[in-house]
């Protein structure tokens, strides 16, 4: 054991990623100093947030250096410790990057017990994905008994778990997905009310025949063609929590035709509407509720979750492209070594 595969950033994209700019190299297996420990990747967690740290441009997080290791965060197993209170053998979520092991200190560090739930989770329904439905829909949203809510992205990581618990708020909840298979998991397992694909030639009339009350929330993960036709049927005080675009992340120039600003924010003035930007991060405050309402939720059965595991860190950029096609079924994980909790 003296090798340690990794995926860097080459190079920085322009459009979609490529294998070219994340090249796999074999690097040295890393050695724990005192406070640290030695992780062995079981899961990487693959987020469409990871587009933006493969561009320099400047965001809310800093851009990954060229050549370094592609980050992300990561379900383990410790190997070896030199940190106290952790020891081999344990669960842990950290954010070891794209690569087999990792050197991590206490900072990035919660352990995990497999005991509770699959180790898993802690990357997609009962972590950062969860969270962001959680606080997005709840706070920003406020939503009430008898209002329509619409998500986009709606079988992702992000959208299952946004619709689930606007349904139980007693909310009328209407999905946008892009494939039928999508759409029709999102109304037969997570109980949504209706799916409407947006590559259908009548979307538009398929999203008004779903909301025949208008849209009194709409949850924001894509933009594009989703976000115009939502903004035909919004109500008056309608609240957009602006959670992702990721019809714009492979974006390489500003978009053509007539300057639609002015009508958008004459349209905001008229009705009154709430459009907030938000990243989940910002709202810390919340992730005992979260923790408390989401384990209680899914013990009870209320909350259903999907995963994509997708197998081999060799396939890790393939699987990041098809996060960003649609080609993913849930949240997405790649598994990079067994899973021994199971
Ligand atoms: N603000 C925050 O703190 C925060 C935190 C986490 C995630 N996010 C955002 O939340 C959104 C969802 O993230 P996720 O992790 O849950 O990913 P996800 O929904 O599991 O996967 C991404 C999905 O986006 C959809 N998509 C891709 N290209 C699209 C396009 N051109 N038009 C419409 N839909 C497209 C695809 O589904 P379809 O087949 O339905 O097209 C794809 O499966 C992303 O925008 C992400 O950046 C924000």
């Amino acid at each position: 054991m003296t090798i340690n595969r990794q995926i860097i950033l080459s190079e920085y994209p322009k459009g979609m990623p490529q294998a070219g700019h994340l090249p796999m190299r074999e690097g040295e297996m890393p050695s724990p100093k005192d406070g640290q420990v030695l992780i062995k990747t079981i899961y990487l967690s693959l987020d469409p947030y990871m587009r933006g740290r493969m561009s320099p441009a400047k965001s809310y997080a800093a851009s990954v250096e060229l050549g370094d290791v592609m980050q992300g965060a990561t379900v383990g197993q410790v190997v070896e410790s030199r940190l106290d209170g952790y020891e081999a053998g344990d669960y842990v979520l950290g954010f070891g990057g794209w690569q087999e092991y990792s050197v991590q200190g206490k900072e990035m560090l919660r352990k995990l017990d497999a005991k509770q739930a699959p180790i898993s989770t802690a990357v997609g329904v009962l972590g950062m994905p969860g969270f962001t439905a959680y606080a997005g829909l709840l706070e920003i949203g406020q939503p009430k008994e008898g209002e329509t809510v619409v998500v986009s992205a709606a079988s992702g990581a992000v959208g299952q778990v946004v619709g689930q618990i606007a349904k139980l708020k007693g909310c009328r909840v209407v999905g946008v997905a892009g494939a039928p298979d999508k759409c029709q998991h999102v109304v037969d397992v997570y109980g949504f009310d209706a799916c409407v694909n947006y590559k259908d030639d009548d979307f538009e009339a398929q999203l008004k025949a779903a909301c025949p009350d208008g849209i009194d929330i709409y949850f924001e993960n894509v933009g594009g063609k989703v976000f115009d036709a939502v903004m035909k049927l919004v109500n008056d005080f309608a609240r957009i929590p602006l959670c992702g675009r990721i019809a714009h992340y492979n974006d390489t120039e500003a978009p053509q035709g007539p300057d639609q600003l002015p009508a958008f924010l004459t349209k905001l003035l008229v009705k009154r509407i709430l459009i907030k930007g938000f990243i989940q991060f910002d709202y810390a405050h919340l992730m005992k509720d979260f923790v408390r309402d989401m384990s209680s939720w899914m013990q009870a059965g209320k909350i259903q979750y999907q995963e994509d595991i997708v197998q081999g860190l060799e396939n890790t950029v393939d699987a990041f492209q098809g996060l960003l096609e649609g080609r993913n079924r849930g949240k997405l994980l790649v598994q990079v070594s067994e899973d021994t909790s199971r």
